[in-house]
């Protein structure tokens, strides 16, 4: 019945906060952070959406103020920003977010878990947060949408143009990992959300990837940070003042070049130089109308231009005609046809010099479909002339200020341009209106309720098409973060042995309570091997697979890699160094190739007096960080030292929130012991090896008789863990 999404989105730099946005306090707190907020905002109050989480990074650093160090920020109660914190709590740029991000991973996993609420899609924003989302996406099966905002090739080739050398820009701006990062996520993305075709063509095109995903092309709403009103000071940040002080400064010295009263009011047109633009129009009204001309200042921005010959013919035309009636109504000193303008900071500027001066923003076009400038303009307080077509009927109806022409009634327009102007009360009342109404109607609305369009689409074409969401992922997440018991045994001579009479009984009492009872394996073999020999066995895929002496863990029967593991024990691992340290040990022989892993380096050694402390003391010279591992009378296993199947027993406990305890642990030889002991449920099958005599007697081990599968099914009823487990399925599949 209830098929309204529950959305999260993710922005992990800056300072995000619902209220009063820090825009441009840095580079990291921009035009991103004030989009994220406002899609969070108003896609929560849609119908057809239950809720919408923002995920950004928690700070708590003295430097920066206190809101950021809120955990969840209840906006409404739909909307809450959550912060999750990663690579400790000061506020540091985004470009030293990349160590931590899996940290980050894992913590929305757990807060996932603990809410009890899996998310219908994700959405990353920029390349950090589109690494996050990712990767939650493969972990809990949802759709997973990306915005780029910027990209990284893109931002290199800037870069190089400016004239910056190559390893300075990937020192400071860490753009070869930004860019990896991006073509990985190309790859995976379920939908790409783009401002422009532009943007799309121009810039991901630059992509390897780039045919991969799909792209929704959706304009941003209007630009408020940019066309602010003119009586709004700038924001409390020197260098983009300077800028606009600097901007303010060209755009009146262009126009007084031209104009001999230059404080007079301003009517405003800015349009590229198209015939349909029928800037020719405008200026035979101004030109005809004397009046009009003792009142007012005309100033034409069309385009840039150089050399109007070398022009191409519909411009060349258009401009050619402009000087020809400028020079035919001998209109020097009252209209400006400026040659160039800039577009970033200029042209707000210009709206809002025009507004200062109590001017008009004219767009007598003979058809319009849109006009964004019509809008850029009212929401900078300038009141509106504008032709009675689609897009400028839109705009006066929600907005009410200005008037609408026909572009071939000149006297009509002049009047129009006219009354505005003289009546002061008018003016101020259509200045208002737009400043007012560009904010309620042309920000988010409309960009909103396509980008609901399009994840309704999204969500659609996902659940209908079950093969390959199955492909991608087994939704194993989802399951997780379900389950809050679990068993996870050893597989060689504990779950499968010499002996497997047991071995269907025990998996089909597994299957038969799946829905509320994970099972994973950990083990010393590699995860290809550990999978080959399970399916041999008949026994179904694990949720978890926990391989080479746990240094891997993978998820569900796609096997999904747990990267956050990864960076974890990659800590101060140095595998050539341990390598070269223990090369000339006679004692060790290698093992083969496919047994050597990343994170695990292994050999055969006979037991002999003194071999392990002379290992030991080799690496410990030489400044190793390690775990050693020696079972079965023959296995030498040099690990990181923040790794070993015991601790990743406790890494996917913390990370998927099941408690130790509701962990049963099954083992038979040396290797597990370190799992076997603590908190969890140990079990110790019939058949074990006496190095695990030493547990004999310890509160949390149990003992089995039986060997194999057999111990495993008589632990589970000297732990009752079914019953348990069973009693515990109420939360299961609750919604927020
Ligand atoms: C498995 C692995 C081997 C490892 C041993 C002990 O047999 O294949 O590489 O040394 O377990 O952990
Ligand atoms: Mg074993």
């Amino acid at each position: 019945m209830n098929n309204s999404l529950y959305i999260q989105l993710f922005s992990v730099h800056g300072l995000v906060r619902a209220d009063n946005l820090e825009m441009g306090r840095d580079a990291d707190t921009g035009g991103q952070i004030n989009y994220v907020v406002e899609l969070a905002r108003s896609l929560s109050s849609m119908e057809g959406v239950r809720r919408v989480d923002l995920f950004t990074r928690l700070i708590s650093d003295p430097r920066v103020s206190e809101d950021y160090a809120v955990p969840v920020e209840e906006v409404s109660d739909r909307f809450r920003i959550v912060r999750v914190q990663c690579g400790g709590k000061k506020y540091i740029r985004k470009e030293l977010l990349w160590p931590h991000l899996d940290e980050y991973i894992d913590k929305v996993v757990k807060f996932i878990k603990r809410e009890n609420a899996v998310p219908d899609v994700v959405h990353g924003h920029y390349a950090d947060a589109g690494y996050v989302a990712m990767n939650l996406a493969h972990i809990f099966g949802t759709p997973f949408v990306f915005t780029g905002h910027s990209l990284g090739r893109s931002k290199r080739e800037k870069l190089l143009g400016d004239g910056m050398r190559e390893e300075e820009i990937i020192k400071k701006y860490r753009i070869s990992h930004r860019i990896n990062v991006e073509e990985e996520v190309l790859t995976s993305a379920d939908l790409v959300i783009t401002s422009t075709e532009q943007e799309r063509d121009q810039q991901y095109g630059m992509y390897l990837n780039r045919e991969t995903p799909r792209y929704s092309i959706i304009p941003p709403g209007l630009d408020i940070e940019r066309f602010y009103p003119y009586y709004y000071d700038m924001l409390a940040d020197g260098t983009r003042d300077e800028i606009r002080i600097q901007a303010q400064a060209t755009v009146i010295g262009e126009l007084n070049r031209f104009f001999t009263y230059p404080d007079r009011p301003l009517i405003l047109a800015l349009c590229r130089p198209d015939k349909r633009k029928n800037i020719s129009g405008l200026i035979h009204v101004y030109g005809e109308d004397r009046e009009l001309q003792a009142m007012a200042n005309l100033a034409i921005f069309a385009g840039i231009r150089k050399d109007i010959n070398s022009m191409e013919e519909n411009e060349r035309g258009v401009l050619t005609d402009m000087l020809l009636l400028m020079d035919k109504y001998d209109l020097y000193g009252k209209m400006a046809i400026p040659k160039k303008h800039e577009f970033e900071y200029q042209v707000p500027e210009l709206y809002r010099l025009t507004a200062e001066r109590n001017g008009v923003f004219v767009n007598v076009a003979l058809t319009e479909p849109f006009g964004l400038t019509l809008i850029e303009a009212s929401a900078a307080g300038v009141p509106i002339v504008a032709t009675n077509d689609g897009g400028p009927r839109d705009i006066l109806r929600n907005c009410k200020n200005g008037v609408l022409v026909d572009p071939a009634d000149n006297a009509g327009i002049s009047n129009a341009i006219k009354k505005i102007i003289s009546e002061n009360d008018l003016w101020t009342r259509y200045s208002q209106n737009g400043v007012v109404n560009v904010r309620k109607y042309y920000t988010w609305e409309a960009h909103v309720k396509k980008y609901h369009r399009e994840l309704s689409a999204l969500m659609k074409s996902w659940k209908q098409s079950d093969f390959s969401a199955s492909l991608k992922t087994d939704a194993i997440g989802k399951r997780l973060a379900g389950l809050s018991y679990c068993i996870i045994t050893d597989i060689d001579h504990t779950l499968i042995g010499d002996e497997n009479e047991h071995l269907a009984e025990l998996m089909r009492i597994i299957s038969d309570n799946r829905d509320c009872l994970g099972f994973g394996v950990a083990t010393g073999r590699t995860v290809e091997s550990a999978v080959e020999h399970l399916e041999a066995h008949g026994v179904p895929a694990p949720d978890l697979v926990i391989a080479s002496v746990g240094t891997e863990i993978y998820y569900g029967s796609s096997l999904i890699y747990d990267r956050g593991w990864d960076t974890h024990i990659s800590n101060k691992w140095d595998r050539e160094r341990v390598m070269g340290v223990l090369a000339d040990v006679p004692f060790l022989e290698l093992q083969e190739d496919e047994k050597q892993r990343n994170f695990k380096i292994s050999y055969y050694m006979e037991p002999g007096k003194d071999r392990l402390a002379e290992v030991h003391n080799r690496l410990v010279r030489n400044r190793c960080r390690y775990t050693m591992i020696y079972s079965a009378d023959s296995y030498l296993d040099i690990l990181p030292f923040r790794a070993s199947k015991g601790k990743a027993i406790r890494y996917f406990s913390y990370k998927w929130e099941v408690p130790l305890d509701h962990i049963m642990v099954c083992g038979d030889s040396g290797n597990d012991e370190e799992m076997l002991r603590g908190e969890p449920m140990g079990v110790v099958v019939g058949n074990y090896q006496r190095e695990l005599e030493k547990l004999r007697g310890l509160r949390r081990i149990f003992f089995a008789d039986g060997r194999n599968a057999a111990g495993i099914i008589e632990a589970l009823a000297h732990y009752n863990i079914i019953e348990k487990a069973r009693g515990n399925t109420g939360k299961h599949g609750k919604r927020p």
